[in-house]
């Protein structure tokens, strides 16, 4: 399966900052990306049209946003509707990263109609799961794991095929400098697996799974390598050119 390189940006860089690193990006990825590699980036909205001009020409690297409404279009102040994305040259969204969970309060009801919503309008997703620090000290990974991907997928129709992404991201390992080590990665990633072939069938063993949480170039090649790592989705170090291709090119 080929392997997403993705960068979430969150709630960094202006239009110029932004300009400057997906530039730096292409530059330094470009020549040496594996055939097998796309790169994905999701800058906040009002960075998403630079970044794309940026990437004009490069079919491997893509655009995506951090959040949406899913409406298509009405009175709901300060939100941004799927097709105002896709008309920013966006294909991804993601869905119930845990800062979307845990500090802006989204809950399971609304993570399902967003993946719904996005997958209808025609987005691939990538769906965020992971637990917490005191619900993996309770033995409550696989559970997590599975709530969570039950949930965020309980309202879609029928997925086609590339269009969706999972990313394992433990809460306690973003942003933290705290990784999962390779045993914990290993585990997480095939009970996910398993999970999504239960729940989508033959879909299930080809969505891509990443991993998410203080990945950084040191450890980026030992993460990837890993069985059922098919990308990483990296906070921090994707926020220059110069770290975030030495992940993409580990
Ligand atoms: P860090 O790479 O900064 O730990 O963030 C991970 C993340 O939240 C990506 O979505």
């Amino acid at each position: 399966m080929k392997k997403l390189l993705a960068a979430n940006w969150k709630m960094y860089k202006t239009r110029a900052e932004a300009e400057a690193t997906a530039r730096d990006m292409v530059r330094l990825i470009a020549p040496s990306l594996p055939a097998d590699r796309e790169v994905l980036v999701f800058p906040p909205f009002t960075a998403i049209e630079a970044v794309g001009l940026a990437f004009a020409g490069q079919a491997r690297f893509g655009v995506g946003a951090q959040n949406f409404w899913p409406r298509k279009e009405g009175a709901y102040t300060g939100e941004i509707a799927p097709r105002m994305l896709a008309d920013l040259g966006c294909a991804w969204v993601l869905v119930g990263h845990s800062e979307r969970r845990w500090v802006l309060g989204e809950e399971d009801g609304l993570l399902a109609e967003k993946v719904a919503f996005a997958l209808a309008e025609g987005f691939k997703v990538c769906l965020c799961i992971g637990e917490k620090i005191e619900e993996r000290r309770a033995g409550r990974v696989e559970e997590i794991i599975d709530g969570q991907l039950a949930a965020g997928l309980s309202a879609a129709g029928d997925i086609a095929d590339g269009a969706l992404a999972v990313a394992y991201e433990p809460v306690w390992a973003i942003g933290t400098g705290e990784v999962a080590g390779p045993a914990d990665i290993l585990h997480a990633h095939a009970h996910t697996r398993t999970r999504l072939g239960t729940i989508l069938g033959e879909k299930g063993l080809r969505t891509p799974i990443l991993y998410g949480g203080s990945v950084k170039p040191e450890n980026a090649s030992e993460i990837l390598s890993l069985d059922n790592v098919n990308g990483v989705l990296v906070g921090g170090a994707s926020l220059t050119g110069e770290s975030f291709s030495r992940i993409a090119l580990a």
